[in-house]
């Protein structure tokens, strides 16, 4: 397979999911270019029109979206559907639980299996009352009111977690500090600064101060690294030819997928770098190399955790052997990624085996054929939808759909730059 030509892969949905939330926040208009146009930010719009924000539709193009204000959240008339977005229900359960009503958040199967508690422990500690159907996940009932400061040590090291108690911090207006185990994504902290709030992120640490007011912005999102590691993946399994991923954001917590496949032998440039609302991007070139097989640790998971289906997608086809540990939560994304992955790389005859908190790939050469389980998830169907692209391999996909969740044009895009 010949990979050759240019992509601009949809914007980040992290940042997107972000942009929306604190927009609607804001005092004022704030201007938001090349938002995701997707599922998933879809489920945070409807959360946030039903808690009163007059939201246009989510396109890639300008979007204006007019701010309540931090205490102009109104209680919703329905049930809060976050669908398949842990995203959407672990970050707004921090604004609703700051939020004087009581509000129910559900969401599809896959979600409202994964753990919620996470978001529901600081929060109660905060003053928050939370409520569970079944224990831990969805549905999730939130009794919102005034809430006091919190210093918070996360068991788990989540984005997700830090962002929910920084934004109950916000909306409350008292102080919050996260402390966690390892770092995980800042995109939160970079927004806020950029819109005026006194953010502070020290080591692993985030601190909010209190100021009462949430500024507008003009923004741009950029492109998502997560979806870009799937055509990365692709230009460095390809026997010839190039690849440039345009607009890509590199931000150092997203990108260990980069620094893993160059580790692998694939040969990644990155050029023009720029900023952007607060981020840097980049363009990335990719061209193939035979790879070789890794060790990936718990020091490396953070950063890399959305993308571990493609990388052993990628082990599959490399020389040798590649090892992850520190990765149990990959059991608990939009499937058990560790139980699925492995699964689906032997179900096309790869040779692949599960660790309590990872799992090992040994690479081979030969044809891999058969029919994959996604289970709904979108990372599965697009790291299967890579190795299916590879000469000589005949990968069935059985809910092409799904991709829908975080790039619709995931397809039509694969389809383009393979020759
Ligand atoms: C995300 C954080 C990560 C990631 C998810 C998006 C975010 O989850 O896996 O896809 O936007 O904050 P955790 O916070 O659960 O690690």
């Amino acid at each position: 397979m010949r990979v050759e030509g240019t992509l601009r892969v949809p914007g980040d949905k992290s940042i997107s999911h972000r942009a929306l939330i604190l927009s609607a926040l804001a005092e004022g208009t704030s201007h938001v270019r090349g938002l995701l146009s997707s599922a998933d930010v879809r489920s945070t719009a409807g959360v946030l029109l039903r808690l009163g924000v007059p939201l246009p539709e989510v396109t890639a193009g300008e979007v204006v979206i007019r701010g309540v204000g931090l205490r102009g959240l109104r209680p919703p008339a329905v049930e809060l559907d976050c669908g398949n977005s842990g995203t959407t229900a672990r970050l707004m359960a921090g604004a609703l639980a700051a939020s004087p009503f009581t509000s129910r958040v559900i969401g599809d199967a896959s979600l409202s299996a994964r753990p919620m508690q996470r978001v529901a422990q600081p929060l109660t500690a905060m003053g928050a009352r939370f409520e569970f159907a079944r224990g831990d996940g969805l549905p999730m009932t939130i009794r919102g009111g005034a809430l006091h400061g919190l210093t918070w040590f996360s068991e788990t090291a989540s984005a997700q977690v830090k962002s929910a108690v920084l934004l109950a911090g916000l909306v409350a207006d008292v102080p919050v500090e996260v402390h966690e185990s390892a770092p995980t994504r800042d995109h939160t902290e970079r927004m806020l600064r950029a819109r005026g709030v006194d953010v502070r992120s020290e080591g692993n640490t985030a601190t909010l101060l209190p100021c009462g007011r949430l500024d507008a912005a003009d923004m741009g999102v950029p492109g998502d690294p997560s979806s870009a590691a799937f055509f990365a993946a692709l230009a460095a399994l390809a026997t010839s030819g190039e690849l440039v991923l345009e607009d890509v954001l590199v931000n150092p917590s997203r990108s260990g997928a980069f620094r893993m496949l160059g580790r692998m032998g694939a040969t990644l440039r990155f050029e023009d770098f720029r900023a952007d609302g607060g981020e840097q991007v980049a363009r990335l070139v990719v061209s193939p190399r035979v790879l070789r097989g890794v060790t990936i640790g718990p020091e490396d998971v953070s950063a890399l955790i959305d993308e571990l289906p493609v990388l052993a997608c990628a082990a599959a086809r490399a020389e040798g052997e590649t090892r992850v540990t520190g990765a149990a939560e990959l059991r608990v994304k939009e499937s058990d990624r560790i139980a699925v992955t492995v699964a689906n790389l032997r179900a096309v005859g790869a040779d692949a085996e599960e660790l309590a908190d990872g799992f090992v790939v040994r690479g081979s050469d030969r044809p891999l054929a058969g029919l994959v389980r996604t289970h709904g998830d979108h990372r599965i169907a697009m790291a299967f939808g890579v190795l299916g692209a590879v000469g000589g391999n005949a990968i069935e996909i059985d809910d092409r759909e799904c991709v829908n969740v975080s790039y619709p044009g995931f397809w039509s895009d694969l389809a383009r730059v393979t020759h």
